[in-house]
């Protein structure tokens, strides 16, 4: 079967087929769209759109540097990588064909090389390929790690901090009792409380600002992370 052919069809495929297959094999029987949630076109533009409206609002320009972490296929880049200078957008995402599908399908009339994108890959949150940021966002990442992973997370990007950078990120707010037992997973989600998210940061050089309500369709909070 094609890649994503039965999500385009209409029919997702039942998830006990895919959801303890590898990540490359969840890509294929979803698509590039549906596996980062875009099940549809509402929420594939939709998400982006609100993304890139968000960071507008709160003050990103086109000379800023700007880190996506977990970029998925490019829903939002698909809107920042053509409004940014050239060079100024960064991508970490650990699974490669996402990004290819992303510059092959939805950047158009070139952007993808003349824009100069840069783009890291790799489970580990190795932020060495960035070399400083203004503004990151990491939407609905979170949504999809264990305490393990957020705490790599926000340990290694504060590496890469300065004391101007802001990073934003969603988060599904819960008391995670229902959370899954085990690794992080991409179509697994963890609910957590803002108060240990605040723990983490403190641990790992960060305050934390709640926004919250940011009229996220499936109903993430915004919060702003910046360094301590
Ligand atoms: C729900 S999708 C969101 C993608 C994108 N931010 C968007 O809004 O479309 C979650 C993404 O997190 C990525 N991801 C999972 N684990 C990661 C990790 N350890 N480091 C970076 N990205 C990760 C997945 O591959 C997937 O692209």
């Amino acid at each position: 079967m094609g890649a994503g052919s039965n999500a385009r069809a209409g029919k997702p495929p039942k998830r006990r087929k895919w959801i303890n297959k590898p990540a490359a094999e969840r890509i294929e029987v979803l698509g590039h769209r549906a596996f980062v949630g875009g099940t549809n076109a509402e929420t594939w533009y939709g998400i982006g759109k609100r993304q890139y409206h968000w960071l507008i609002s709160r003050g990103l320009r086109h000379d800023h540097r700007f880190l996506d972490i977990a970029c998925g296929s490019l829903r939002l880049g698909q809107f920042l990588i053509p409004y940014l200078d050239t060079g100024c957008y960064f991508g970490l995402e650990p699974e490669p064909s996402l990004v290819e599908k992303g510059l092959q399908d939805e950047l158009l009339f070139d952007l993808g090389t003349t824009k100069a994108p840069r783009f890291g890959h790799g489970y580990g949150f190795d932020f060495s390929f960035v070399d400083g940021y203004d503004f990151a966002i990491a939407q609905s990442l979170l949504t999809h790690l264990n305490v393990e992973d957020i705490t790599r997370l926000m340990t290694n990007l504060r590496g890469v901090s300065e004391p101007g950078s802001r990073f934003y990120f969603t988060f599904f707010e819960g008391d995670g009792t229902r959370n899954p037992k085990g690794p992080s997973h991409a179509n697994k989600s963890w609910h957590y409380r803002f108060a240990q998210l605040q723990e983490i940061a403190a641990d790992t050089g960060w305050s934390l600002e709640y926004i919250g309500d940011w009229k996220h369709k499936r109903g993430q909070k915004m919060v702003l992370a910046t360094p301590s």
